[in-house]
């Protein structure tokens, strides 16, 4: 089978899929950790950001309920952070807001229920292919979301980019060279970059093509009546996913907090994620109607949304927290922007449906946006 059908059944199967089964733990103490898990930070520097897009839409139209859809929930922790904070510090948004969750994978969609038993907002759980029949307005968050979308695998073997299957040999899984990539896959490497295969890849160099971004992005914009969607992952640009030097692309596998480059160890008990390529990420939403309307690093977004002053509170003792918690809050703050890992993270964000005015001149996001002149 072509590696994206392995991908696909090994993360989402619902009986053997690693997610489909609800197998995973997200958190320092599972399989590996992600912002969320690190404690409520995250989401306290993100909210600004979200009730800033979604205070623009109750602007604009005083009537109705505003929608905050985070799609992919793992444990649901990012969600509930985030419905707290917009509870505590917006009640007026809070009192016109939902909470829709998207969760393709019953195992995990299990333990959100559990997780958000509390949540101080209406929360509700469908699918893209749901929402479309009453399209949402709001904000469409997917943080670490798409690095979980089946990739296919391709690798130059004799002079071609072919694809890579997965065959069961006896009771060994194994990747072997198949047949070349369709013509229209072979035309998105030239777009990306990636000329025919030639002396600069050697026999062998492998990557992957996200071709589960342009499905996901169209039923993602079908739900979303207008707003914005803000994607948060690990990604690279074209020029450097598929640079020469990559060779083995970025597919990797984790569990028990354990990394291993082999996508074929004991399938459905291991994540399987891969990196996020920006050029292809936009190309995709271009095709789907979004509009791009900016990115950046993790580490950059968080320090325009109030990191610094967030590490500086912690110095005051007034907090009422002990020393040793507060020492925990400021190593989870300083993960959150460490530029070898979470900080080189991107945050991209695209719209739809906004007035025209917003998408030609758009009012730039809250972390992009230029601190104001002395
Ligand atoms: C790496 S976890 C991220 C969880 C959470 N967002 C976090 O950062 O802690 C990926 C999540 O996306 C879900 N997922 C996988 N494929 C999906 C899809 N096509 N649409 C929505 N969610 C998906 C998985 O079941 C899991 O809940």
């Amino acid at each position: 089978m072509p590696f994206s059908t392995y991908m696909d059944w090994a993360l989402h199967d619902p009986e053997h899929g690693a997610y489909g089964a609800g197998r995973l733990r997200i958190g320092p103490c599972g399989d590996f950790a992600t912002a969320p898990s690190l404690g409520p930070a995250f989401a306290e520097l993100l909210a600004p950001q979200l009730v800033e897009w979604l205070e623009s839409w109750a602007d604009c139209s005083p009537q109705g309920p505003i929608s905050l859809v985070e799609a992919g929930p793992g444990e649901g922790q990012l969600a509930l952070d985030l419905a707290q904070q917009i509870h505590l510090r917006w009640p007026a948004l809070a009192a016109r807001l939902e909470l829709v969750l998207v969760e393709p994978n019953g195992g995990m969609a299990e333990r959100q229920h559990q997780q958000l038993a509390s949540c101080p907002l209406p929360v509700r759980w469908t699918s893209f292919e749901q929402l479309a029949v009453e399209p949402v307005h709001g904000v469409v968050l997917a943080h670490e979301v798409l690095d979980a979308l089946a990739v296919e695998r391709f690798e130059h073997h004799r002079g071609q980019w072919c694809r890579q299957r997965v065959q069961l040999r006896d009771t060994t899984v194994e990747l072997v060279a198949a047949e070349q990539l369709s013509p229209a896959e072979l035309e998105t490497l030239v777009d990306l970059g990636l000329e025919q295969p030639g002396e600069a890849r050697p026999e062998g160099w492998c990557s992957e093509l996200h071709s589960g971004l342009g499905p996901w992005l169209s039923a993602c914009g079908s739900a979303l009546a207008s707003g914005w969607l803000l994607v948060i992952d690990y990604a690279l640009e074209a020029w450097r996913y598929y640079a020469p030097a990559r060779a083995s692309g970025t597919l990797m596998a984790y569990r028990g907090q354990r990394a291993s480059a082999d996508p074929l160890l004991d399938p459905g008990h291991w994540d399987l994620t891969a990196h996020l390529c920006t050029d292809s990420l936009d190309r995709a939403a271009l095709l789907t109607g979004w509009h791009p309307l900016g990115q950046c690093r993790q580490g950059e977004a968080l320090l325009a949304l109030g990191l610094a002053q967030a590490l500086h509170a912690l110095s005051a003792e007034s907090t009422g927290a002990g020393l040793g918690e507060r020492l925990q809050r400021r190593e989870a703050l300083l993960r959150l922007v460490d530029p070898a890992a979470l900080g080189d993270f991107r945050w991209l964000v695209y719209g739809r449906g906004l007035p025209a005015g917003d998408v030609r001149h758009p009012c730039p996001p809250l972390f992009l946006r230029e601190p104001p002149l002395p």
